[in-house]
């Protein structure tokens, strides 16, 4: 008899230029050279509903309420959760999320001023209890930010607001990483690409280890 085992779910953190989507194809090659099914995906986005949605939220002609995003957001989440990332953990594939709802904590939180309260009702009726099994934040100043981001293209709805702004989700990030610091893992993200990619290694392998002694089969 084959006991099909749950997949794990790893969401990558970080304000903009902070290494996630760099950082985030190596974790993929590393565990599928273990043998597993790995989906990459991101937020907000990656269903057909959600990605236009993500459309309407980085639009930076689309004014919007503070809560309209936050309910936008959850509105890609339950799509993302529903579409992508629950099927595939049932059929024991791993699955890797270009951010999460730490995001909206940072972001619609942190940034906008959204009450954490507010944020929390949305999450448990989206994910009803459901959490990442790994976070890996990546922490970078504003400045290293908007120096690795600048110029690379145009700026979206977030990316136009000011510095005040990120150092507001920094710091709910940063704030968040305390409040759980088992599942949230820092990774000074303003080293060289090298130096941040062996901290993340360190990370995904201590994660690993830790998955195999507790008896995780593939
Ligand atoms: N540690 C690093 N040192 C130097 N450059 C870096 C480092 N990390 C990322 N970069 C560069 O910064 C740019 C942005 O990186 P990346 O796209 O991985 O960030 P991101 O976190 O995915 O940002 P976004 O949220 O905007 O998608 C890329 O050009 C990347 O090569
Ligand atoms: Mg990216």
């Amino acid at each position: 008899m084959i006991i099909l085992q749950r997949g794990k779910f790893i969401t990558f953190e970080g304000i903009d230029g902070a290494g996630k989507s760099t950082h985030l194809a190596w974790l993929a090659s590393f565990l599928r050279d273990k043998g597993l099914e790995v989906i990459v995906t991101r937020e907000p986005g990656s269903t057909a509903l959600g990605e236009q949605l993500r459309q309407l939220l980085l639009d930076h002609r689309q004014a919007m309420h503070a809560e309209t995003e936050t309910l936008l957001m959850f509105a890609a989440r339950r799509e993302h959760l529903d579409k992508v990332i629950l099927p595939a953990l049932e059929r024991g594939a791993w699955v890797i999320s270009d951010r999460f709802t730490d995001a909206s904590f940072a972001y619609q939180g942190g940034g906008r001023g959204v009450p954490s309260a507010r944020l929390e009702i949305l999450e448990q009726w989206v994910q009803k209890g459901f959490s990442p099994d790994l976070t890996v934040y990546f922490d970078v100043p504003v400045t290293i930010s908007r120096q690795r981001v600048q110029s690379a293209r145009t700026a979206d709805r977030f990316e136009l607001e000011p510095d005040l702004f990120f150092e507001r989700v920094r710091q709910a990030y940063l704030q968040r990483a305390k409040q759980f610091s088992e599942r949230i893992r820092v990774v000074d993200g303003s080293l060289s690409l090298e130096e941040v990619r062996t901290a993340m290694v360190e990370v995904v392998e201590k994660f690993w280890s830790a998955q195999a002694s507790s008896g995780y089969r593939m």
